[in-house]
């Protein structure tokens, strides 16, 4: 009789793991109601004491130990503002990992400047800083990493190749609300950092942005570039600069104001449900978890990724592995590990004139990412946030389906 439940077994899994997503409260329904009742639905020119996306912006800074931090309609957007306050130039290049989601690299085509797509680090699945090292160029401006799935990049290695060659570093910390690179927050760390709050995320309105820095000029820019080119404290109908209204409403706030107050205790949960799943992890032959390097001090996950060795597993594939362990009852995906330069949009060369200007744009073909392509073909493993916001006997059944495989491999070969 089959064992597995892709074979027709009973599932080792038959309850919700977790917590459903998105969590609120009543923190939220009343900061609605009250944003309903006040009138004032959007930021404007009131007093910013009594704004509540002015209150984001600066809980949610101090939360990820930055200076200052600007809110934005989205992620996208985010990094597109955090490009334009910084300066970038037509046909200047900035270095994105293969690793993330398309944003990071359209953002940049988006201002008219030209990603360069490098590979990441199997042992973390982050930029790798050789892979930076070795794509800089002449009109190389700047390094953006992403700290994917929320787990902290190698930002000493950049922060060293930065200096070096005189580049800027914005981190898209859309995966990152709530992690931690040696005791400091994500986003905080290089010039610019950019967050998602959109749906998914670990803090959410639906959708959302915010940059932080630590600049003063740069937060002024951040400031203007997010309001049609306006400067702080001058006349509301005075414009400096060729800019769009990427303005965050009041009822966003309101809704991110709740999910704050609660990221701290959900990240401590998920980084130690993860904590005690990889030592679970280790003791399975055939999968293992991402090694943790010395400077992650909390990792709140978006994606947790786990690998998976075929060698070791009978031979049977990542994907055969992934349809089994979905049967019994544990959900499992691929995360944003499809290298990016492999959308249509790359491989078609899909963008109109607008985008690259007068810059030939680059060879997205030839722009090969071995360690990425293998881990999404082969290795990689993604298990979503809000599995992890339960107790460890979550994780207990997680390791239990794994290892029931594990055990009865056969059945799958
Ligand atoms: C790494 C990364 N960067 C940028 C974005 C863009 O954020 P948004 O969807 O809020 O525009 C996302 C969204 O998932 C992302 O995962």
């Amino acid at each position: 009789m089959a064992k597995l439940a892709i074979n027709g077994g009973p599932k080792v899994i038959d309850r919700q793991l977790g917590k459903d997503w998105p969590i609120f409260g009543d923190i939220e329904r009343e900061n609605l109601m009250q944003v309903l009742e006040s009138g004032r639905w959007w930021r404007g020119s009131g007093p910013s004491d009594t704004s509540k996306v002015t209150q984001f912006e600066e809980q949610f800074a101090a939360f990820q130990d930055a200076q200052f931090g600007v809110a934005i309609t989205n992620g996208t957007q985010a990094i597109e503002c955090a490009l334009k306050a910084i300066g970038i130039r037509p046909g200047d290049e900035v270095i994105v990992p293969a690793a993330t989601f398309v944003a990071s690299a359209t953002a940049c085509i988006l201002v008219n400047a030209i990603p360069i797509v490098v590979d990441i680090d199997p042992g973390n699945y982050q930029i790798s800083p050789a892979a930076v090292e070795a794509a800089i160029g002449e009109r190389t401006v700047g390094i953006m990493p992403v700290h994917y799935g929320g787990y902290p990049a190698d930002m000493d290695a950049l922060r060293a190749i930065a200096d070096r060659h005189g580049l800027w570093i914005i981190e898209d910390s859309a995966h990152a609300h709530g992690s931690t690179w040696n005791g400091r927050g994500c986003g905080s760390l290089g010039d610019i950092g950019c967050f998602s709050l959109q749906m998914g995320k670990t803090l959410t309105a639906g959708e959302g942005g915010i940059c932080l820095t630590n600049d003063e000029d740069l937060a002024a820019m951040l400031y203007s570039f997010h309001h049609i080119g306006r400067f702080e404290g001058r006349p509301f109908y005075e414009h400096h600069l060729v800019a769009s209204n990427l303005r965050m409403t009041e009822w966003q706030a309101a809704v991110l104001l709740g999910g704050l107050s609660r990221l701290a205790e959900q990240a401590e949960t998920r980084d130690a449900n993860a904590r005690y799943l990889e030592d679970g992890l280790r003791a399975i032959e055939g999968v293992s978890p991402i090694e943790r390097d010395p400077w992650v001090t909390r990792w709140n996950f978006y994606f947790y990724h786990f690998k998976f060795h075929s060698e070791a597993f009978g031979g049977i594939t990542r994907d055969r592995f992934m349809e089994a362990l979905n049967a019994e009852g544990l959900s499992c995906g691929l995360g944003h590990l499809h290298p990016i330069q492999h959308n249509p949009l790359f491989t078609e060369r899909n963008w109109g004139p607008a985008c690259f200007g007068d810059n030939e744009p680059p060879d997205y073909a030839g722009m090969p990412t071995p360690e990425c392509e293998r881990i999404h073909k082969e290795e990689g493993v993604s298990l979503t946030h809000r599995l992890f916001l339960g107790g460890t006997d979550d994780m207990d059944l997680m390791l239990e389906a794994i290892q029931k495989i594990r055990d009865n491999v056969d059945e799958l070969r």
